[in-house]
């Protein structure tokens, strides 16, 4: 790998700007208003791919964004990597908070600021760049498969039928993906499990028009004051989640368990000061770090309703809404968890209270095996350019298609994160450091050699 390295030595700045172009491009999923700029992120990645040397670069259309499709097949005899990123954002909201218009990127003190440097399109262009190293340099040791899709951050919708009609093609004997985190710059880790997630909106309905309040104040039902008061009762005291029979599927870890995954480093002082909170909260008898990690949770998003522009206005609303995800671990399951809200919410509304409750997303929780090769090959591709063995570690993000590469294609995700959780994603100023950047685009082919020479030894056995 070493006209690799050295390829990517010479072609850092011109990595840089075409990433600093990529990001320029406001590709949210969610807003139906950048749905342009979704096909055009997608456009600008076939050009890259072609231009990197894959062969079949293809634009997948769907009812929802596009899919990225690219592949080099140098030998069917030799092991394939499935490459997942995406090129869909988060909103930007709210924009006064950002420090730099976040669609124009700027590097400040050695990071790159803006909506998607980390979370996903930095990442996902780290692959592309390391492909095209390995491809312009001939040290490409395997053969290479790409999906890049537009919807991951709206529940990766159009996804699972494109992997169910495409089985065939698309088979490959790891799949690998940097949309995680890392502990620090100088802590490697590999992400050994996610937590699922569904998401869902209530609308509740009181009278049938807002009212002047001192007028009906006090004689009919507020449907604000009653959201609050049954989204207060969702947790106890202590913490959990009140749902009937939200537990039951809980995996609980042993203890043995447990005290691995402590292993992993956890400043809780320095958790507590870079957020600025005086103290940590969530449920009883487990620390911060399971809390984020091993357990479910469920929060409050967004709420609103009666008047919320400037100034002041007496009113009671005719409608309250709030959207509400709950994080799910082993083996919950997305659709049941929807449905036990869904009743138990329901029966909460007092005489006077209308429920409507919309789903609109889930992803089911993943644990990914450690004793396959595809896992010691990340972790020799880590030590190699960190010099330090990665660390594993369960985190409390979701992505919703990775359980469904191991159920529809039947093969395992290794999940190599170089951002951290300091990089601001999904929130204003998110940036990905420069260190990052080419710390990722150096350690995938090393990712390739080790995969490619382990599978070749375990076929020679
Ligand atoms: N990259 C994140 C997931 C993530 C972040 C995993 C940090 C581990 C550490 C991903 O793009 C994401 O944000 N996913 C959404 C999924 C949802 C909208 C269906 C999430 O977790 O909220
Ligand atoms: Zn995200």
């Amino acid at each position: 790998m070493q006209k690799t390295q050295q390829y990517i030595q010479t072609n850092l700045n011109r990595f840089l700007n075409e990433l600093l172009a990529f990001l320029r491009i406001p590709s949210i999923s969610t807003k139906a208003e950048h749905k342009e700029d979704l096909q055009k992120a997608a456009s600008f990645l076939i050009e890259r791919f072609k231009e990197a040397g894959a062969d079949a670069v293809k634009l997948v259309s769907t009812y929802g964004h596009p899919i990225v499709y690219a592949e080099k097949i140098i030998d069917p005899r030799l092991p394939t990597i499935l490459v997942y990123g995406h090129y869909d954002v988060q909103p930007v909201e709210p924009l006064h908070l950002w420090h730099s218009p976040p669609f124009e990127p700027v590097i400040r003190d050695g990071k790159i600021f803006a909506r998607g440097a980390s979370d996903d399109k930095g990442q996902t262009y780290m692959h592309l760049k390391a492909f095209e190293a390995m491809v312009k340099t001939g040290e490409l040791p395997c053969n290479a498969k790409f999906i890049i899709e537009g919807e991951e951050e709206v529940g990766s919708e159009s996804l699972p039928a494109f992997l169910k009609s495409n089985a065939e093609g698309l088979a490959a004997d790891v799949v690998l993906i940097s949309d995680t985190s890392m502990i620090a710059n100088h802590t490697p880790s590999l992400t050994v499990g996610l937590r699922g997630i569904v998401y869902l909106q209530v609308e509740l309905t009181g009278p049938q028009r807002d009212l002047h309040s001192g007028v009906y104040g006090g004689g009919v039902i507020n449907p604000i004051n009653t959201l609050c008061q049954m989204i207060a009762c969702l947790k106890d005291e202590k913490g959990r989640i009140t749902i009937p029979g939200f537990y039951d599927k809980v995996t609980e870890l042993s203890p043995q368990e447990r005290a691995a995954l402590a292993q992993v480093p956890f400043d809780e002082e320095n958790f507590k000061k870079e957020l600025a909170v005086e103290g940590v909260a969530g449920e009883e008898g487990y620390t911060t770090l399971e809390r984020m990690t091993i357990r479910p949770t469920l929060d409050v998003n967004g709420i609103w309703g009666g008047y919320t522009g400037e100034g002041a206005k007496t009113v009671i609303p005719s409608k309250a809404y709030a959207k509400i995800s709950m994080r799910l671990v082993p083996d919950q399951d997305f659709h049941e968890i929807g449905q036990l809200f869904t009743d138990y919410f329901t029966s909460l509304a007092p005489r006077g209270i209308k429920v409507n409750i919309q789903l609109y997303h889930g992803g089911q929780p993943v644990v990914v095996p450690m004793d396959s090769i595809a896992y010691r090959a990340a972790e020799l591709a880590m030590e190699k350019t960190f010099g330090k063995k990665p660390i594993p570690q369960r985190e409390g993000g979701s992505i919703p298609i990775v359980p469904l590469f191991h159920q529809i294609l039947k093969v395992n995700t290794i999940m190599m994160g170089f951002g951290l959780n300091s990089d601001n994603i999904h929130s204003p100023n998110e940036h990905f450091g420069l260190f990052n950047y080419l710390k990722g685009i150096e350690t995938i082919p090393y990712f390739y050699h080790y995969f490619t020479e382990l599978s070749k030894q375990q076929q020679a056995r």
